[in-house]
């Protein structure tokens, strides 16, 4: 009995102590002044584009977010292709078609933040750079050119002539005369972040610095043919929905059906740009699509069973044997950390929650990579996931 409460009271004591010190680590947080507000961004729509065919879903012209460089970053232009999932039968395309995923007709101003911050204490090595965030209304990964339209649904997949279209307005904006220059996919726009690298680079045959990254959209092809279909499926509907085939690289189809090339590993060692990959080696929504829908869900409760612990293992090792690998790390960066999170440039791109891993966050193994101040091939080696928020301390979360 006495035992008990003398062991209740430690308890209390302890748990008093915790409340104080995470207190403190608050305020010493405020004192570093992490405060950092984010700012909205009107639409530039391309109308031009209309006559070059260059349309999103719905037939509306394809529309970007621009926000000027200043002080020693006018000379240096990130272009952003943003990403959200695909449209793979005319249904859902009709659907998109009618949201900001598929006209510019409804595309409000954009929340820019995270990569896109303006405060140099938050975001020290992009702060002042000229920002262009591409929205994204064609469903195809930027990858479609189908001349035909169907009267009946007037749907219009013509990925690949938005971006052609976005980079001819960009370049003559001032894209042209970049001092440097980086192309960033995310999620569904990893994919044409690698297709569109080289060609990007070409684009800027004076820029010294040109290079890309993809951000959470390395989504690989596994071994067992049933986890492997659901990618599988969605990119050969894709292909042909939009007409992606001959957007594809040739090096690839011309060896295999065009929905494998929609694959990372059958393709990005074509790429002679250099090209950083930033991904958890569980990214929520390449297992949720892989494994089946809501695995991830058992990472934040803390209770995966042996057998997803299992499963989780598998996945992670061919994962890693699908990436390039980290013998040139000046071609090939990565950074690939255990987190249940899907993307990170915009909403896990700050001191108080970026991805660290071995005393590395990813702000700086990236930085550094792009300035080509040093390369570190960034491999967590927790061979299981970890909660999103891990190494976050609470007082940080709130909003
Ligand atoms: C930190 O700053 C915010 C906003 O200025 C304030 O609301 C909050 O109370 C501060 N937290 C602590 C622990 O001082
Ligand atoms: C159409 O959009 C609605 C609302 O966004 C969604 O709930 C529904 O599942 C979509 N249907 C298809 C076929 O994609
Ligand atoms: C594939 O997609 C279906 C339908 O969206 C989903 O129910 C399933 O969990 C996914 N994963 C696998 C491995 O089939
Ligand atoms: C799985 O992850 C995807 C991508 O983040 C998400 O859209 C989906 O809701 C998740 N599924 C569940 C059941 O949590
Ligand atoms: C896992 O933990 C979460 C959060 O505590 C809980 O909601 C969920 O029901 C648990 N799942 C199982 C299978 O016990
Ligand atoms: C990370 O922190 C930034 C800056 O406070 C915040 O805007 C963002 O929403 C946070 N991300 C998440 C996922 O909570
Ligand atoms: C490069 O990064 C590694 C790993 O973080 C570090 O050990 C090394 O000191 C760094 N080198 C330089 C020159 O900064």
């Amino acid at each position: 009995m006495m035992m008990a409460k003398t062991f209740q009271f430690v308890c209390v004591l302890i748990c008093f102590l915790a409340i104080i010190i995470n207190i403190e680590a608050c305020v010493k947080e405020n004192a570093t002044s992490y405060i950092d507000q984010g700012y909205y961004v009107e639409k530039t729509v391309v109308h031009n584009a209309v006559s070059k065919g260059a349309v999103c879903l719905d037939g509306s012209p394809p529309a970007y977010h621009f926000e000027p460089g200043f002080g020693d970053g006018v000379g240096k232009w990130l272009v952003h292709l943003s990403g959200g999932a695909w449209c793979t039968t005319v249904e859902e395309c009709l659907n998109r078609s009618k949201s900001d995923f598929g006209s510019s007709n409804y595309m409000k101003p954009w929340w820019f933040q995270g990569i896109y911050s303006k405060t140099r204490s938050v975001n020290p090595d992009f702060y002042n750079w000229n920002k262009v965030f591409v929205r994204y209304c064609d469903g195809g990964a930027f990858t479609g050119n189908a001349e035909y339209v169907d009267p009946a649904t007037n749907l219009h997949f013509r990925g690949a002539r938005i971006f052609k279209a976005v980079m001819e307005d960009v370049l003559a904006k001032g894209l042209k005369n970049a001092q440097s220059a980086l192309l960033i996919g995310s999620s569904a726009a990893g994919y044409p972040a690698m297709l569109y690298c080289d060609r990007f680079h070409k684009l800027l045959p004076n820029t010294p610095r040109v290079k890309c990254m993809v951000d959470a959209g390395y989504f690989i092809h596994v071994k067992d043919p049933h986890q492997a279909r659901n990618f599988t499926e969605m990119y050969k509907a894709i292909v042909n929905l939009h007409g992606s085939a001959k957007t594809l690289p040739k090096s690839c189809t011309k060896k295999m059906k065009p929905e494998m090339c929609f694959f990372p590993e059958n393709m990005q060692h074509k790429i002679k740009t250099p090209l950083y990959i930033a991904m958890s080696a569980f990214d929520k929504f390449q297992i949720n699509t892989t494994i089946y829908d809501g695995i991830n869900t058992c990472i934040e409760g803390g209770n995966c069973t042996a057998t997803e612990n299992k499963l989780f293992r598998e996945f992670r090792l061919e994962f890693l044997n699908a990436l390039p690998k980290g013998n040139n790390p000046k071609l090939r960066g990565a950074f690939i950390d255990a987190r249940n999170h899907h993307t990170q440039v915009q909403g896990w791109w700050s001191p108080k929650n970026v991805t660290t891993v071995k005393n590395l966050n990813l702000m700086k193994a990236f930085a550094d990579w792009y300035y080509d101040r040093n390369y570190t091939y960034v491999i967590d080696e927790r061979d299981l996931p970890i909660s999103a928020m891990n190494d976050i301390k609470p007082c940080d979360t709130k909003k």
